[in-house]
């Protein structure tokens, strides 16, 4: 199994190289260039951010731009199916799940304007010793719903940033013990018809789309809203039975439709990826669940605190939406463990809040 790793890391090294050559940095002629570059949007922030946190930034998009093209040209060389590991969730590691994750650490390894790292796909914090004043902290799922690449759906990554006191031990967990309201940026890239990044940095919600022929990322969307009240859930139905009572409730009434209390019919989507799904609900409206249910309580739930409920909290917030555990809001979990589970619901807030109140 190390042997197969080892071989999988190699070749991700090969890639990153290969990528970095194939996609040319800078625009080229007949790239649409009236839209804001994302480097631009980065400079010009209502709040002007610090140079290492545009830095890093910078360079998580970079990489996210790399991860695309490897995820492109997957089932062309072999890179598509299983690694033969598991990470520290016990879930089984695709290539490019492992891949992923060591094309960021590489960059932001090289980059130097991080104090550290944290990602799904590692038991342990990657300290980042380059520069001593670094004051960063990357969390990320580097391939969000990977069991979707092997049938060419979208995929995606997830980032969140946190600051900590220059000369942190980030080698340790501590620094990163920080609740999703402390985090000073948050994002995704999502790997679907088209590559598009969105992100908050505390003012609103913007997405840029990859723009194949100059490598760059450019605003397509400001401001992003969800529309307080929705037509339109998300939730893996073959749990139902292992849900709790309020969640029974909440998504029998959507069930009952126009005949039921809630007076309208609901449509369901699930894509089996939260990045898209959360996207969805970005884009066009929408409420998502994950509840807690009875497989997996003893966890704590299903999603991931530190790298896919905090950062989705925050842009659902920023968007105008709400995201609870069904108990609590999720932003102001105060953290026991990197790998932290917990029950997810977010989206339209009249939707959140209604089943959030059958918890009460
Ligand atoms: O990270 C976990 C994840 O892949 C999410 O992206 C997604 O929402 C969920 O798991 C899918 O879970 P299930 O296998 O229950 O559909």
């Amino acid at each position: 199994m190390a042997n197969c790793l080892a071989i999988v890391k190699r070749k991700a090294l090969l890639y990153f190289a290969a990528n970095q050559a194939l996609i040319p940095p800078l625009p080229i002629a007949g790239a649409p260039m009236s839209r804001l570059t994302f480097t631009r949007w980065l400079q010009q922030s209502p709040v002007p951010l610090p140079q290492d946190l545009i830095q890093t930034l910078q360079i998580t998009a970079d990489c996210c731009r790399n991860i695309s093209a490897a995820i492109a040209r997957g089932a062309l060389t072999g890179m598509l199916g299983q690694a033969g590991s598991e990470n520290i969730q016990g879930e089984d590691q695709k290539k490019l799940d492992v891949i992923s994750n060591d094309m960021l650490l590489a960059a932001h390894a090289q980059g130097g304007h991080l104090a550290g790292m944290a990602s799904e796909e590692m038991d342990d914090p990657f300290p980042v010793t380059t520069h001593e004043n670094s004051r960063y902290l990357l969390l990320f799922d580097p391939l969000d719903g990977s069991s979707n690449i092997d049938i060419n759906a979208p995929v995606g990554t997830i980032f969140s940033v946190l600051e900590t006191a220059p000369g942190s031990n980030t080698a340790e967990v501590t620094p990163f013990l920080q609740p999703g309201t402390a985090q000073v940026a948050a994002g995704y890239a999502i790997y679907g018809p088209a590559t598009q990044l969105i992100i908050t940095v505390g003012h609103g919600v913007d997405a840029f789309t990859l723009d194949p022929d100059s490598g760059e990322f450019l605003l397509t969307t400001s401001g992003m809203m969800i529309p307080e009240e929705t037509q339109e859930f998300a939730i893996n139905m073959s749990n139902q039975r292992h849900w709790e009572a309020p969640v029974q409730r909440y998504v029998g009434e959507l069930l009952e439709g126009k005949t039921g209390v809630r007076g309208k019919d609901f449509n369901m989507r699930w894509i089996a990826a939260m990045v898209a799904d959360v996207h969805r609900i970005l884009t066009r409206g929408g409420v998502f669940l994950y509840p807690l249910d009875s497989k997996t309580a003893s966890k704590g739930g299903k999603l991931r605190l530190m790298y896919e409920a905090n950062p989705m909290a925050w842009l659902v917030e920023q968007a105008g939406g709400a995201a609870t555990t069904g108990r609590v809001r999720i932003m102001d979990i105060a953290p026991t463990g990197l790998h932290q589970r917990v029950p997810v619901i977010l989206g339209a807030r009249a939707e959140v809040e209604r089943a959030t109140g059958y918890h009460a």
